[in-house]
């Protein structure tokens, strides 16, 4: 039953490899995964395979705006590490190449996948491998409102960390049927950039800064039936990731009152639009810091127009484009931007990342027994 369903997947990814890349016919490769599958329950993925997989995977996730880029990825293949602190030594490496002295690279590290039989599986606990703590007081919260749950199973597995701002959190390695273990992030794999504002002089008294890397650890990619369960990958960022979102919202960093407060505006009243000002001096800042210290980013305008590039690319390849409107329209300015105006289908295709519940949380079901992950999330937009 499970291998039935693992072979119809592996035959269709490995047509859409062959066909997208003029490989002629796949039919004895498919015979040799029918034979492996029969064996041991699993087939693997040749580096090609994967390589191919990956990108697919990412040009196929709905809610990214930089999909332009997919063919770039710099594919790890790490399916050979078997102790945690390889895991950690391999995830390192990955932190400095994707850093790359600031010009970030894409780059996903791909380890063994989820055993389809056993269920065994590699996890990396954080939701990001880069994230500032936070630390829930009787006085509210110190750090990143949005890792407190993170920071809290860490803390459960012994870790203490300074209780500032912004405490790196440590990475959590699960490997299959052992308990999980922390390593502190050596402070070479990462790159931070200061947040100062061209103009405003006291911008820096705010003591802003954020990480310059954002890779995603907790989604499950997903190639020809097989589930890579430990799969980090990251881009670079888009100034409002930062600006509006993680400084801006409301249940994060919360600074738009402070700054809008600094800048001198009315925030009694709505009608000033001090929100929106703020909002816009933040995204300001976070371009002109990363600028300054020399590290890739990108601001929302150019990111749009990329990708109306990438959605003609992909009609011109005879490919529909799905997207997810919500997440692909930034968080500022929304309709001075071309994909404001635009509609898309919203349908899972596969290679892909998904979400999974958090390793954290016990009893975590696999994914697969969960359904589509795209759409237990509803109205809520995560923070991806
Ligand atoms: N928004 C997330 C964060 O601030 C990062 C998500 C991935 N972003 C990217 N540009 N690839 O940590």
């Amino acid at each position: 039953m499970i291998t039935d369903l693992l072979l119809q997947r592996a035959g269709e990814f490995i047509r859409q490899f062959y066909s997208e890349s003029n490989r002629g016919n796949p039919d004895q490769r498919l015979r040799e995964i029918e034979e492996e599958i029969e064996k041991s329950g699993i087939y693997t993925h040749t580096s090609e395979e994967l390589q191919f997989g990956a990108k697919i995977a990412w040009r196929n996730s709905n809610r990214c705006i930089g999909r332009i880029f997919h063919e770039t990825l710099e594919v790890l293949d790490c399916r050979n590490l078997s102790s945690a602190g390889e895991v950690m030594n391999a995830l390192e490496e990955h932190l400095i190449r994707a850093a790359n002295g600031g010009n970030i690279q894409s780059v996903i590290s791909v380890f063994q996948p989820r055993h389809p039989v056993t269920g065994k599986e590699i996890r990396i606990w954080n939701p990001k491998l880069i994230r500032y703590a936070g630390y829930r007081t009787e006085s509210g919260i110190i750090g990143d409102p949005e890792e407190a749950d993170f920071t809290q199973a860490c803390m459960k597995l012994g870790w203490k960390g300074k209780g500032t701002s912004f405490d790196l959190l440590p990475v959590v390695i699960e490997m299959p049927g052992v308990e999980p273990v922390w390593f502190e992030l050596p402070e070479r794999c990462v790159l931070e950039v200061e947040m100062e504002h061209p103009e405003f002089e006291w911008f820096s008294k705010l003591g802003l800064k954020w990480y310059a890397v954002p890779v995603i650890a907790d989604m499950v990619l997903e190639i020809g039936g097989l589930h890579y369960t430990a799969a980090p990958f990251n881009g670079w960022f888009m100034e409002t990731e930062i600006g509006s979102r993680n400084f801006g919202d409301p249940h994060r960093l919360n600074m738009l009152p402070e700054v809008a407060a600094r800048m001198g505006l009315d925030t009694k009243n709505d009608r000033t639009l001090w929100k929106d000002r703020a909002m816009l001096e933040l995204n300001q800042a976070v371009l002109h810091s990363f600028r300054k210290a020399g590290v890739r980013i990108a601001d929302h305008h150019t990111a749009s127009r990329q990708f109306i590039t990438f959605c003609r690319k992909e009609q011109a390849a005879g490919r529909e484009v799905t997207a997810d409107w919500s997440w692909i329209v930034p968080p500022m300015s929304g309709s001075s931007m071309e994909v404001f105006h635009q509609n898309w289908p919203n349908t899972v295709k596969t290679p892909n990342f998904y979400y999974n519940t958090p390793a954290w949380k016990s009893g975590s079901t696999p994914d697969s027994a969960k359904g589509c992950p795209f759409h237990i999330s509803g109205r809520i937009r995560h923070q991806n």
